[in-house]
């Protein structure tokens, strides 16, 4: 049996061990022996991650190295230990130097969840930040322990953020599945990859939603707590020894709460995962969840060690929890000084909470606990896999990322199927205005027109695709916080992607306005109006991330898109003849995408053609021509003359489609840097 047959077969509840179900499985096979299941499947520990027999033989030695170390590294999960840290800034204001967090230690063991607590303004999120390894290094202070050892937190971490970037149109089970496939290195075969994600989504609870769409403006989509835990779920598909999250439950009732911090316990236990969480307000119920407490107030520790003994600590100095009281919210009171009416009375009692706890025994107890496993440890070896390089390679990203930018703009109305509803209509507007135009020495300035409104009125509709960009922009933002992917696959497969489907627009529009208002007949010159049309297209949308990369703000974008569009219409060399244009803004004419694509649509549709002039009333044979022989023995003047007469005589067809490309290529790279540039936290 395949073992990617192997995996579908399993069942995947919260009770049967996978392993366990694998060796039933395989071990009723004679075709299994138990060489085959151990060369077959490893498992990190609990860290469960199964290699295919056939992948594992197509490893370099430089892979197969890799999958030791993933093998051999923490197989019994970290204690997590901190030792006096602290923050300190430099206040700017006062010109001091401040402590944010001072002095703060505890430890936390392989499977244990434990909460950090505090007031508004207490230090909890620099305390995590701290402990995740996020802070600048030359402000901190003391000592951050992996097994009793110094060592690299974000090489076997994870930090989740808070907001929930999900794509809307995916389902739940997709966006974990995309975190899957980025995540997770070449050699977890396909199968392999999609089992973990079913058992994550077994884990968060998710099974009943797994295939319904997150949601978005068009689609009601998932509630917010499944957002919530499908968003951790996709954060920790790889399963890190050890978890960071600020404010997981925030913006959510005390139910969605409670089964978030639920499911994250459960994974704890399960996969003997260390997790840090800062918290806000828990309710009774889900405070009986953690099995840590660290509490803190100005930035010191104010209680740390065993959730259920926290009461008792608190009794002892004098501050009886009554057993109808949320103890979460009975410490919060007492350690908040925004409940004390006195400030200098509140001042106090913070200090002597400090005080108390610096003497107490239970800080004693956390200090030798960190003394002796420091003591016990061996110096771990640290696997050469940085945190910030990527699980994937370069053209792996770009495929994943590609495929999903695919199933996004299929699904996604708001960014795609709209636009070309409104191209069509547009195309279908022009057509009746413009109604078989004609080839009286009249209708040259009405088919300038119908080229000038082609081009310009398309460029301007991109747009359209502003909005869409934006909501992208976000999940992508996080995405590479958590080092997912980097700038050039995306790019790459933003660009891929927006081909099909400007070619889908620019085929409408053509197909439907180009016949209707009659313009040069024959497939050759309707195909190079469409090429043209596309290329422009193509750069308009360039134009569109490209700015929108630089101010990411709808508003902000969207005037500053129109404005370019408008201006590059001004000059264009259509309202104001080329050598009119000032000198000052005779570049601009040069980099304007319009132009290219007017006049490549103009020459295409002009030379070739000829026009009837007017016959001058009362004289026998003479014609009143605009252009070409303006002697008046002429009926007829061509369109080369019409374009020579405007100045249009150096237009070369493929000269001006590879500008269009260039500028392309230039909004593209544009496009690169600005994400490069912009500066990514996590
Ligand atoms: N870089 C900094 N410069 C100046 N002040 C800072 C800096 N970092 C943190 N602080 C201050 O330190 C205090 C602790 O901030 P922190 O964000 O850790 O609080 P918190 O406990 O997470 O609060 P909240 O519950 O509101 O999220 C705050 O008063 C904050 O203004
Ligand atoms: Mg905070």
């Amino acid at each position: 049996m395949l073992p990617a047959q192997m995996v579908q077969m399993m069942d995947t509840s919260y009770d049967n061990d996978p392993l366990t179900q694998i060796r039933q499985s395989t071990y009723g096979n004679p075709a299994y022996t138990e060489t085959a299941y151990t060369e077959t499947i490893y498992s990190a520990s609990t860290r469960t991650s199964y290699i295919s027999e056939k992948s594992e033989k197509r490893y370099t030695p430089d892979i197969r190295l890799a999958i030791e170390e993933y093998k051999d590294e923490y197989p019994d999960g970290i204690s997590f230990a901190w030792k006096s840290v602290g923050y300190t800034i430099f206040n700017s204001k006062t010109k001091k130097k401040q402590n944010i967090v001072t002095g703060c230690s505890g430890i936390v063991h392989p499977g244990e969840v434990m909460a950090i607590m505090g007031p508004s303004g207490a230090g909890k999120s620099t305390l995590l930040d701290i402990l995740a390894g996020r802070k600048d290094q030359k402000m901190v202070s003391g000592q951050i322990l992996l097994n009793g050892a110094p060592g690299e937190v974000k090489h076997v971490s994870q930090y989740v953020m808070q907001d929930d970037a999900l794509m809307g149109v995916l389902t739940v089970r997709e966006n974990i599945q995309f975190a899957a496939d980025l995540c997770f290195p070449p050699y977890v075969a396909p199968a392999e990859r999609s089992y973990r994600v079913q058992q994550i989504i077994s884990e968060f609870g998710l099974d009943a939603v797994a295939d319904n769409k997150i949601g978005t403006v068009f689609v009601r989509g998932v509630s917010g707590g499944e957002k919530r835990r499908a968003s951790i779920a996709s954060q920790i598909i790889t399963l890190p020894k050890i978890i960071f999250l600020d404010e997981p439950t925030t913006g959510l009732d005390s139910a969605a709460a409670y089964n978030i911090i639920k499911s994250i316990v459960f994974m704890a236990r399960r996969h003997k995962i260390t997790v840090i969480a800062s918290i806000h307000q828990p309710s009774t119920e889900t405070y009986s969840l953690f099995d840590k407490l660290c509490l803190i107030g100005k930035g010191r520790t104010l209680y740390f060690g065993d959730r259920e003994s926290a009461t008792t600590y608190f009794e002892g100095l004098g501050h009886v929890c009554s057993p109808y009281s949320n103890p979460a919210d009975h410490f919060l009171r007492l350690i908040n000084p925004d409940f004390m009416l006195d400030k200098i009375e509140a001042e106090k009692t913070i200090n002597s909470f400090i005080n108390s706890y610096d003497q107490s025994k239970t800080k004693a107890n956390t200090l030798s606990e960190i003394r002796s496993i420091a003591k016990s440890s061996v110096i771990h070896r640290f696997s050469s896999r940085q945190k910030n390089s990527y699980a994937r390679g370069f053209v792996d990203q770009t495929y994943f990322l590609t495929a999903r930018s695919f199933k996004n703009a299929m699904r996604n109305i708001l960014m795609f199927w709209i636009r070309v509803a409104m191209y069509v209509c547009l195309a279908i507007l022009m057509g009746i205005t413009w109604w078989q135009v004609g080839f009286n020495q009249d209708n040259v300035q009405d088919r300038f027109a119908a080229h000038f409104f082609s081009i310009a009125f398309l460029a301007f509709m991109s747009v359209a695709g502003i909005p869409g960009f934006l909501e992208e922009r976000l999940v992508v933002t996080r995405e590479r916080a958590n080092n997912f992917y980097s700038v050039g696959p995306y790019v790459l497969a933003n660009t891929i992607i927006s081909i099909p489907f400007v070619m889908i627009i620019a085929a409408s529009f053509t197909a439907v306005a180009y016949p209707m208002i009659g313009l040069h007949s024959g497939f050759d010159h309707a195909l190079i109006f469409y090429l043209y049309l596309f290329l422009a297209l193509i750069v308009a949308e360039s134009m569109v991330v490209f700015i929108s990369a630089i101010i990411p703000i709808f508003v902000a974008s969207l005037t500053l898109v129109a404005f370019a569009n408008g201006f590059f219409m001004v000059v264009e060399g259509f309202f104001v003849r080329r050598d009119k244009i000032p000198k000052a803004l005779k570049w601009a004419h040069y980099i304007d995408y319009q132009k290219w694509a007017f006049e490549g649509i103009i020459r295409n549709d002009f030379y070739g053609l000829d026009f009837n002039c007017e016959p001058i009333p009362g004289s026998s044979g003479k014609y009143h021509c605009l252009h070409g022989d303006l002697t008046g023995n002429s009926s007829t003047f061509t369109g080369k003359d019409v374009l020579d007469s405007y100045g249009y005589t150096e237009i070369q067809l493929v000269k001006w489609a590879l500008a269009l490309v260039g500028l392309t290529l230039a909004f593209r790279i544009g496009f690169y840097i600005v994400l490069r540039l912009k500066k990514i936290t996590n």
